[in-house]
């Protein structure tokens, strides 16, 4: 082995469209979403550590606080069970530099473990596909397997079975974040609450949507962005309809809130607009804090070897 480590880049994720359907038997409830890869990314050292230190973790970086830095991690889930599966006979030492928001429905643990699977597999030189390490991330969470892939890709089931999107051009994203997070299992459970008594149909590809990523066409985007956690989000949340409606004053061609929230993403035409909403959003107060991404972007992959 000729490097002693690698630096994987990971982006976050927002769920362009989100179809949610019945609540299944086994907890889970079966999705069709349309994910796109932003320019938000977590960098993954993934370095063979001191002998019988085992797999250590920590991390830095603008969102690094209150992240976990034990096992109840993602990406020490990963590290594991790559150890295991692989019988990698190594002392491993992660360390995550965080820029993509937490527990804000933009999956930066899931891309944190996206980053350690990849970077395992290049610094022990295990030469697996993207597809086996995506089916790998799988078991460790839904939203890891696009983390892996990223781009713009249809998942079904849990969100886990990927198809890539034909997509064309880039988009120009503001983002408004939270100052803390919504539980995801307290976002389903509401949507739930809030169905109750309605017939829920099986969760469908949202055809403009996908007409919309193909033809390049932002404006038809903005129009058909949907998430059918978006009223559960804004019912544990009301501050995050006042949000939504800075974005409609602002001119934005459509807004969103990303997966389980509380992250709202607003689909923008150009800079000069993107700047003129997050100067709005700074002001309004209703927000923590304001990023700008574009997407999409590609998934996790080495940029460096140290
Ligand atoms: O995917 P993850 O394990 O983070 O999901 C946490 C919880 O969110 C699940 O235990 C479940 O209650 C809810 N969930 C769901 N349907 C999904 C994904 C998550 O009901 N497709």
């Amino acid at each position: 082995m000729n490097q002693s480590g690698v630096v994987i880049r990971v982006p976050g994720k927002i769920n362009l469209g989100l179809s949610v359907g019945p609540l299944d038997s086994d907890g889970y409830h079966e999705l069709v979403t349309v994910f796109q890869a932003i320019s938000l990314y977590d960098d993954v050292i993934v370095k063979f550590g001191a002998e019988g230190s085992g797999i250590t973790l920590d991390a830095s970086g603008s969102t690094a606080t209150g992240v976990p830095l034990d096992h109840t991690n993602l990406a020490y889930k990963a590290a594991a069970l790559m150890v295991e599966r692989f019988q990698l006979d190594a002392d491993i030492d992660i360390h995550l530099k965080k820029e993509i928001p937490v527990a804000g429905g933009m999956a930066g643990g899931s891309a944190d473990a996206a980053g350690v699977l990849v970077g395992i597999d290049a610094l022990f030189e295990l030469g697996l596909s993207r597809d086996q390490l995506e089916r790998i991330g799988a078991e460790l969470g839904s939203d890891v397997p696009f983390g892996i892939a990223g781009g713009t890709a249809i998942g079904r089931g849990r969100g886990d079975e990927l198809t890539p999107v034909l997509s064309q051009g880039k988009y120009q994203w503001v983002l408004a974040l939270a100052n803390s997070g919504l539980s995801t299992p307290a976002v389903y459970s509401e949507c739930d609450r809030l169905r109750e008594g309605m017939m829920i149909s099986r969760p469908a590809a949202n055809d403009a949507l996908l007409q919309a990523l193909r033809a390049g066409d932002a404006k038809g985007l903005g129009k058909a962005l949907s998430n059918d956690l978006q009223s559960a989000a804004c019912s544990l949340r009301p501050a995050l309809r006042l949000v939504l409606d800075v974005g409609n004053d602002y001119g934005a061609l459509g807004c969103i809130v990303s997966g389980s929230g509380p992250t709202v993403a607003f689909l923008v035409e150009d800079e000069e607009k993107a700047l003129d909403l997050t100067v709005a959003l700074s002001a309004s107060g209703v927000v923590a804090g304001v990023v700008r991404a574009t997407g999409p972007t590609h998934g996790a992959r080495k940029i460096s070897s140290i």
